[in-house]
């Protein structure tokens, strides 16, 4: 029988979906993670045919050698990761099995920030000025060569961890103790502008679902100033004008790495000379429930036509964008344990018909770390088949939804 492993099938909670679409198209699915079995969310254990517990994603080696064991009696067509942190593991255990898919040589210019922007470079895409740098004065070096204002970022980070923007060389001191324990970072120039993704789900090389959503505000705002409710509006139109741009860069980045199978997750600025350059991109999905913004934006599951698109390499029904759809997150006032809700249901009385999903902390849970967790104090999902609805009724959840700690 045809056996797909998949890696942490039950971390980050998007997982037991995609565990529960692989089963839906016939083949066996094995687990590979760090949770015992016992502790793996009910979806993930009812779909798995077994679970490979291994102790820490840390030991890549170790986790090689007991899977390449286990693996003798069994005979493993594909390894799947669709969370950034096992991307490479998952190459290194298809290498091990020699299975098809993305090799470490592969996945490295989607880990690597600075190689990565290398071959695109090569490739001809626009990209930021960049330098790769492993001190303070390197990091100096390298401002001084792109000019400020830079960003310096982890060379392979993550929900914009350590990610700084800065304006002139005296305000590096203050920047460069929070990178003591990054080994490498990117410096780059810094792109004023708009924030896109482009998203897809691709099999034999050709996309056969794509998506462009756009960030209100940028991420990195979002994640500097905690008043904010982040929004990720998918949009329904990506084949607008003011669009096109990022979309030929997207295709264009999936051609010059040679992705073939699977999600891709890119992110793109747009100045407001209408330049387009580029973010980065991920060989899996975008984060953060984001796959069920999409999903509410053509009334599918994304989470399947992802399995059919690495198993049988199509699609067994059309998807249709009907929506433009929105994720706000909420984050609440005050430190502790939740308090009060204000606001939901005045809200619901007035947009109940586009509201697709709520997920709020209930109250008494204590708060979640905004800066570790996009998704915050919980989140709220709308959508609308015009765009302008979809901003207010976002913009609405966004200022009137208010949650209390204390
Ligand atoms: N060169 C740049 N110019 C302007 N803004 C940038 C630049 N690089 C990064 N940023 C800002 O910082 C954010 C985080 O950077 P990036 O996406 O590279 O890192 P990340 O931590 O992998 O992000 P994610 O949150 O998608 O995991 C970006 O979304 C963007 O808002
Ligand atoms: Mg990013």
């Amino acid at each position: 029988m045809h056996t797909v492993l998949i890696i942490s099938p039950g971390y980050p909670a998007e997982m037991p979906f995609f565990v529960r679409g692989l089963a839906s198209t016939g083949v066996r699915v094995i687990g590979v993670g760090d949770q015992p079995v016992d502790s793996l969310p009910e979806m993930a254990r009812e779909h798995l045919a077994a679970h490979w517990h291994v102790p820490s994603f840390a030991d890549e080696d170790g986790i090689v050698a007991a899977v390449r064991e286990r693996a003798a009696g069994v005979r493993v067509a594909q390894v799947e990761s669709l969370w950034e942190p096992t991307m490479v593991l998952a190459a290194r255990l298809r290498e091990a099995l020699g299975v098809p898919g993305l090799t470490v040589a592969q996945t490295i210019p989607f880990r690597d920030k600075e190689e990565m922007k290398r071959v695109l470079d090569g490739a001809g895409i626009r990209t930021p000025g960049h330098r790769r740098a492993t001190t303070a004065a390197e990091v100096r070096a390298a401002a001084e060569a792109i000019g400020y204002p830079i960003i310096v970022k982890p060379i392979a980070g993550a929900g914009s961890a350590h990610t700084h923007r800065v304006d002139e060389a005296a305000q590096l001191d203050a920047v460069l103790p929070d990178l003591a324990g990054v080994p490498e970072v990117s410096v780059e120039e810094f792109v004023d502008g708009e924030e896109f993704t482009f998203d897809t789900i691709c099999a034999n090389g050709e996309v056969l679902y794509e998506n462009i959503c756009w960030y209100r505000p940028r991420p990195l705002v979002a994640r500097s100033l905690e008043w904010i409710s982040p929004i990720t509006l998918a949009l329904r139109d990506p084949l607008a004008d003011h669009l096109a741009g990022g979309r030929a860069m997207g295709y264009a980045v999936i051609d010059a790495l040679g992705f073939r199978d699977g999600f891709t997750h890119m992110e793109w600025y747009r100045k407001a000379d209408g330049e387009v350059v580029f973010g980065e991109i991920g060989a899996r999905p975008a984060g953060a429930r984001t796959v069920d913004v999409m999903n509410y934006s053509c009334d599918t599951d994304l989470y399947t036509r992802w399995a059919e698109a690495v198993v049988l390499g199509r699609f067994t029904q059309p998807v249709t964008r009907r929506y433009n759809s929105a994720s706000v997150c909420k984050r609440a006032q005050g430190q502790g344990r939740i308090t009060a809700i204000e606001g939901l249901g005045p809200l619901l009385g007035d947009f109940d018909e586009w509201v697709t999903a709520v997920d709020l902390l209930p109250l008494g849970a204590p708060r979640r770390d905004w800066r570790q967790t996009l998704l915050s104090d919980g989140w709220v999902m709308v959508r609308h088949p015009e765009l302008a609805s979809c901003i207010d009724i976002a913009d609405r959840f966004a200022s009137d939804l208010r949650i209390y700690a204390g």
